[in-house]
């Protein structure tokens, strides 16, 4: 839920008192969170235990008495990536049924641009009345999400069905919404990835490597199967595993081999990750036997390997989008436009060995990414995994443009 922007709204019911909880869970989970309430509900739950929680003031009028200001019920509808209402009394869910907008949250709710979820906290016989059912039904007709009540002890001492949901099953619900976002985003599209070192013979013992270890490139993979992508993903040599129903795994070890499951993926695929560390040169032609350390000196003649990305970028289609890494040691701004453009990329991701904590073997990366249109952003020193969540997000921001 990291950097997801969650406003409560809180009517007055007892249950007011469980979103203390809640709020900590979502604040422990990296959301951004903000509370509104109706003017009742300051009697269950007081506005400064929230805004110490959250971090954040709390809304409760249109307008601040004190000091004039106005909170602004559109600007809540825009902030927010979810509204849920908890705990939801009987009377704001009549009032959020019908339209009414008396309040600051009723008023919010109205303006929300983004999903909706209650959860309904009553005494029994109100939950079990018809114009709680109808209320209810009308609201999931507009497209709200409901967490259903649970059965127990009530605070009129009446036991039965009423009592607002946990704030874990909350927190679970508000998760499983964004999760399934998340999925959707790159559902029905495949997506190329290359990782990892190429291993060039030279006889049959001995190579040419690097120290690429392949965990960007499998972050990457693991980022976007999260989000709905069949990868395929093209791996040179390394300890990383990854299983899953729609990843397509093609082990290879030289860059010919590379090359070669490129060409045959690329044309199906809509986007490319290629984060591979390709040896450039392989030796020309490699020994049948063991080469024995006859003499002082060795001399291996080296040709040039295909570039596997520019290949991709010269036969990409209008509609395919390509991404590349630059990893330099200097100019990495300079060096990096001029592989964007050689290679017909639209986004390229920068990191230079030169800052602590990134590139090959280490758990962390730091990286600027720079696109076809000359825009830069660049993040801090992140785990992989977390920037494999930016490279991601980034394409995507990228697609919607
Ligand atoms: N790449 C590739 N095939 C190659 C070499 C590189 O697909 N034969 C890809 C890498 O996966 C990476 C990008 O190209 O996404 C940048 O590679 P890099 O080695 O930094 O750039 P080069 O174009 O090889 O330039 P130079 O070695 O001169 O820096």
């Amino acid at each position: 839920m990291r950097g997801k922007r969650v406003l409560l709204g809180i009517t007055g019911g007892i249950a007011a008192y469980k979103i203390a909880f809640l709020i900590r869970i979502l604040k422990k989970s990296g959301a951004e969170v903000k509370c509104i309430l109706t003017p009742a509900s300051s009697d269950f739950i007081s506005p400064l235990v929230l805004s110490t929680l959250s971090e954040n003031p709390v809304g409760i009028q249109f307008w601040n008495k004190e000091d004039g200001t106005w909170n602004n019920h559109v600007e809540y509808g825009l902030w927010a990536d979810i509204f849920v209402v908890a705990p939801l009394t009987a009377n704001s869910l009549s009032k959020m049924a019908n339209g009414s907008s008396d309040n600051l949250l009723l008023a919010t709710y109205l303006s929300m641009k983004t999903k909706t979820l209650v959860a309904p906290a009553m005494d029994l016989d109100m939950y079990a009345h018809p114009t709680t059912k109808r209320n209810l039904d009308v609201l999931i007709e507009d497209g709200v999400g409901i967490i259903p009540v649970e059965s127990g002890e009530l605070a009129s001492g009446l036991s039965g069905e009423g009592r607002m949901a946990e704030p874990e099953t909350i927190h679970q619900v508000i998760q499983n919404y964004f999760d399934a976002q998340l999925e959707a985003e790159f559902k029905g599209k495949k997506v190329l990835v290359t990782a990892g070192p190429t291993f060039e013979s030279i006889d049959p013992v001995r190579f040419i490597g690097n120290h690429s270890s392949g965990k960007m490139g499998y972050r990457i993979a693991e980022e976007l199967l999260s989000r709905g992508a069949h990868v395929i993903l093209v791996s040179g040599p390394t300890k990383e595993e990854l299983e899953h129903d729609n990843l397509t795994l093609i082990p290879i070890k030289t860059a010919i081999e590379m090359l070669k499951a490129v060409q045959l993926h690329w044309n199906n695929c809509s986007y490319g990750i290629f984060s591979a560390a390709v040896a450039d040169y392989r030796p020309k032609s490699i020994a049948d036997q063991k080469i024995k350390k006859n003499d002082d000196e060795l001399s291996i003649e080296l040709i040039k390997n295909p570039d596997i990305l520019k290949w991709a970028g010269d036969t990409k289609s209008s509609d395919q989008l390509l991404v590349g890494f630059a990893l330099e040691t200097n100019h990495l701004l300079e060096n990096g436009k001029k592989k964007l453009a050689k290679k017909n990329l639209n986004l390229i991701v920068l990191n230079t060995l030169e800052d602590k904590g990134a590139g090959f073997g280490v758990d962390t990366n730091k990286i600027s990414i720079l696109d076809n249109h000359n825009n830069l952003v660049e993040f801090e020193l992140k785990s992989k995994k977390e920037v494999a969540s930016d490279i991601v997000s980034h394409l995507k921001m990228y697609i919607s443009k």
